[in-house]
């Protein structure tokens, strides 16, 4: 299985795909290995794990936004990231889950973006980019997971859940596109 790290301070993960022997440096320290998962349940436990901190986030930053709109598109996606959490608590518990995948357009407008630090100050437009950026990894997580799933239906799983995470982050783009073209 492959090795994934993580940056402590970033929150970036990578993949590693082939082996070598230089040491993973981000954002100037050293990175830590979060997994050689071992087993389904421990790459379950960390996805749940994520879908919990995605939760949060959204929850934190819905009080924080001065925008009610975007607050409450926040608070609809809290409840979606808690909606994969349980999805996910219901495949570990070995219950069945069928997925529903179905592609979605990726606008891409998020890879061209700069890095923005969240700030109870930030407007409407930085708190979508701080949100896209957040789908854009989850979504690229997800795939990886799957590509290190062993387990057809977990593959299944994460696949239909990158699909899930696309489509937050093609809501948000939409939304931050709209935003742009209102100004001029
Ligand atoms: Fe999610
Ligand atoms: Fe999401």
């Amino acid at each position: 299985m492959s090795e994934f790290y993580k940056c402590s301070i970033c929150g970036k993960i990578v993949k590693v795909i082939a082996e070598g022997k230089g040491q993973l440096v981000c954002c100037n320290q050293p990175m830590d290995v979060i997994s050689t998962f071992k087993s389904a349940d421990e790459v379950l436990d960390f996805a749940i794990e994520k879908e919990e901190e995605a939760r949060l986030f959204y929850l934190e930053w819905a009080e924080k936004l001065e925008s009610k709109a975007l607050s409450e598109e926040f608070i609809r996606f809290a409840g979606e990231e808690n909606k994969h959490k349980e999805k996910l608590q219901r495949v570990k518990s070995g219950s069945i889950f069928q997925p529903a995948a179905r592609q979605v357009t990726d606008l891409k407008i998020v890879d061209y973006l700069v890095d923005i630090t969240p700030t109870p100050e930030m407007d409407y437009q930085e708190a979508l980019i701080v949100a896209m950026r957040r789908e854009k990894a989850s979504f690229k997580l997800y795939n990886d997971l799957a590509a290190m799933a062993q387990d057809d239906r977990l593959r299944d799983t994460f696949l239909a859940l990158a699909q899930e995470e696309a489509k937050h982050k093609l809501r948000l783009e939409t939304e931050y596109e709209k935003e742009i073209y209102s100004e001029n």
